[in-house]
């Protein structure tokens, strides 16, 4: 498990390049956190620093968006997923077969339906713009 502070967006963005150093085809990150707590400011952190040639944006009306690069990254909000019927129809598993990186903002709504091993990404506002970030699954980024 690692924590972190960020005391901006970019810091939450920067901290997500990082993490994409630790991703391989079918890796799963599973965020928790609400409303405005920088989970797709993370999300584009890792597109970036996967080498996505497409900027993240938020996945709530879509549900899921997919970033082209030398490593494939699939967005996905789950905010109105609630079975493993739903989950089945995004597609979600058929990207991490496939060799995408895959995220799930919401992921309180699919954890019954997530297979060990995952990152938990939990991100916690302290503050206007103060977040604490708990990683588990990765002991410390470098
Ligand atoms: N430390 C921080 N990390 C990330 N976002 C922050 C931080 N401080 C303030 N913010 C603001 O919080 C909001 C986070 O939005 P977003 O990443 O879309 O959240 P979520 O996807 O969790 O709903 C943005 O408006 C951003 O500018
Ligand atoms: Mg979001």
């Amino acid at each position: 498990m690692a924590v972190y502070i960020t005391h901006n967006k970019e810091e939450t963005v920067a901290l997500g390049r990082r993490l994409a150093a630790y991703l391989t085809p079918g890796s799963v990150i599973a965020f928790t956190g609400g409303l405005g707590a920088g989970k797709t400011a993370f999300c584009s952190g890792i597109a970036q620093g996967l080498g996505c040639i497409d900027e993240a944006t938020s996945p709530t009306f879509a549900i899921v968006n997919v970033y082209r690069g030398p490593q494939v990254f699939a967005h996905f909000d789950m905010y109105r997923i609630n079975s493993l019927e739903d989950l089945y129809t995004t597609g979600f598993y058929d990207y991490m077969d496939s060799g995408a990186v895959v995220a799930a903002e919401w992921s309180e709504n699919i954890a019954e339906f997530l297979d060990e091993p995952f990152i938990k990404v939990d991100i916690a506002h302290v503050d206007e713009n103060t977040r604490r970030i708990t990683i588990i699954g990765i002991d410390a980024l470098q």
